[in-house]
């Protein structure tokens, strides 16, 4: 196969879960771009739509909220019902929690106070959420004999948070990054490999990639933190994550399931 065909995504459905989101969309363009016919799926179906009409090659959009078995299978239906078939699932949807209050989000962000509604909240969406659709969707891939699952992962999964890049400029500790985000991340890796072992004799790919940080107008001392400790010294643009989300999805990487492909600048190098 010319290498060209190998990464085209033509004739192909693909599905990405929080695709209204900073990475989501971008995810949607990279898989549309190499022609794949793409559901942009988040909570808010108005939304889907409208993202859905600015895609280069002609996609649907769907809502569906990932927490819930029934809203899922709801989904599928509608796709098999539009297209027949589903290769590709791209399970994005996370919680990354916030603190809405900065005068108090250094206390409460600590391991000792964190709240376990959380907890729990982060891994209803990002663990059990991921299970619900690779389960409903991989299950109708796997039954069809072909598909591809990924599962974003995160820089967190594989090492624990820095927590002195939330130091400002004069060494106050703005914030502490929870337990719940990489809890939830290493288990989506852990989940990865459980899958693609269970389902390699289907014919159903399944892999994780892994993000490092994207900048996305954080406060200008955490910037520079981030940097600092990044070998490629930046953190990454939204676009960053396109072509390996392509090589992952497409043919190109035909020969790889299990595996967890991490692009972070080279944060988990040292
Ligand atoms: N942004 C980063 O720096 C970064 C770094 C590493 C990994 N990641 C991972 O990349 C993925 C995307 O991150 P992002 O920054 O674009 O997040 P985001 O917060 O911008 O978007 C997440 C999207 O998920 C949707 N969502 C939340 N709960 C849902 C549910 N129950 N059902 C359906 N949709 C739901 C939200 O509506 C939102 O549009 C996540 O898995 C995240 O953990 C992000």
């Amino acid at each position: 196969m010319h290498i060209d065909e190998s990464f085209s995504l033509k004739g192909r459905t693909a599905i990405v879960t929080g695709a209204l989101g900073l990475l989501g969309k971008q995810h949607c363009y990279a898989l549309s771009e190499a022609g794949a016919y793409v559901v942009v799926c988040d909570i808010d179906e108005k939304k889907c739509c409208e993202f859905a009409k600015t895609l280069p090659y002609p996609g649907m959009g769907a809502g569906a909220d990932i927490t819930k078995p029934e809203s899922v299978k709801v989904l599928r239906a509608k796709i098999l019902d539009q297209s027949g078939k589903i290769d590709i699932l791209v399970n994005n949807a996370a919680i990354n929690d916030m603190f809405e209050n900065p005068n108090t989000a250094g206390e409460l962000s600590m391991f000792e106070n964190y709240p376990i509604e959380m907890f729990r909240k982060s891994m209803e969406v990002n663990i059990t959420g991921t299970f619900i659709c690779a389960q409903v969707i991989g299950s109708e891939m796997a039954r069809a004999g072909k598909g591809n699952i990924i599962n974003i992962a995160s820089t967190y999964g594989i090492v624990a948070p820095d927590q002195s890049i939330y130091k400002d400029a004069e060494g106050k500790q703005t914030f502490y990054k929870s337990a719940a985000y990489p809890v939830t991340k290493g288990a989506v890796i852990a989940f990865t490999k459980f899958l693609a072992a269970y389902w390699g004799n289907k014919g159903v790919r399944v892999n994780a990639l892994s993000p490092g940080g994207v900048e996305n107008n954080q406060d200008k001392y955490f910037i520079d933190n981030y940097s600092k400790r990044t070998p490629l010294g930046r953190m990454a643009k939204p676009h960053d994550y396109k072509g390996a989300l392509v090589f992952l999805a497409s043919d190109a990487s035909d020969y790889m399931t299990g595996a967890n492909l991490i692009v972070d600048g080279g944060w988990t190098a040292w």
